[in-house]
């Protein structure tokens, strides 16, 4: 499974960038939001050079010829630029025009296997079913993930799913049990996947014990 990570902030993406396990970055408008005084291409522009991966950048606007528009211009800022579109009628219009010119695109707020078909049938490189906020809802996000595998591996589809709203290190370990290709991961939960206590007592108890060993260099 790859690991985007779901997030505008580029301190936050430099330091996940280092750790070497980076595929992609996924934006949205809200998290765009949440960095003061930027400018929303500008941002788009230094994350993809960051990052050497699909960088996917929402469009803002509604009705597809506007959303083709903003794509067109999206697009343009980057080549790893995917246009994130939103699934409905105008979104669906969009995907098939900006596929049509060659232009990757994500469909977004996946809550259904029928949307994720009509995604899929409009030429969508990437799907994007949101595990968490189905699960807010007491549906079980991740049986939709597996189920949009099944879908795709079924008929031989190309897109990728890209398990999206994920809040915590179970829906990781479960977005890769589903078989998501993608999961967009928070910081918060990259540094949860990263940690347990029997690794860091483990190191503690590793370097306590060869204090004093003797070094072929003194
Ligand atoms: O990738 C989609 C994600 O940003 C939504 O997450 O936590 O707002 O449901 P959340």
């Amino acid at each position: 499974m790859k690991f985007f990570i779901d997030t505008a902030n580029i301190s936050e993406i430099k330091e996940i960038e280092a750790w070497g396990i980076l595929d992609g970055v996924t934006t949205n408008p809200s998290l765009i939001a949440k960095e003061k005084d930027v400018v929303f291409e500008d941002v788009v522009k230094e994350i993809a050079s960051i990052v050497d991966g699909p960088i996917s950048a929402e469009v803002t606007v509604e009705g597809a010829e506007d959303m083709i528009a903003e794509g067109k211009m999206l697009a343009a800022i980057h080549e790893n630029i995917v246009v994130k579109v939103p699934m409905n009628e105008e979104g669906l219009k969009a995907i098939r025009a900006l596929e049509g010119e060659g232009i990757s695109t994500n469909c977004t707020l996946i809550f259904s296997e029928n949307q994720a078909l009509l995604a899929l049938a409009a030429g969508a490189s990437f799907i994007s079913p949101f595990v968490g906020r189905l699960d807010d809802i007491g549906h079980e996000g991740m049986a939709l993930v597996r189920n949009i595998v099944s879908i795709i591996d079924f008929y031989g589809y190309e897109a990728e799913v890209i398990a999206a709203s994920i809040r915590n290190p179970l829906h990781v370990k479960e977005a890769a049990q589903a078989g998501a290709h993608i999961a967009t991961v928070p910081y918060k939960v990259f540094h949860q996947m990263l940690k347990h206590p029997l690794t860091d007592k483990g190191i503690e108890q590793f370097n306590k014990d060869f204090e004093g060993t003797k070094r072929a260099n003194g």
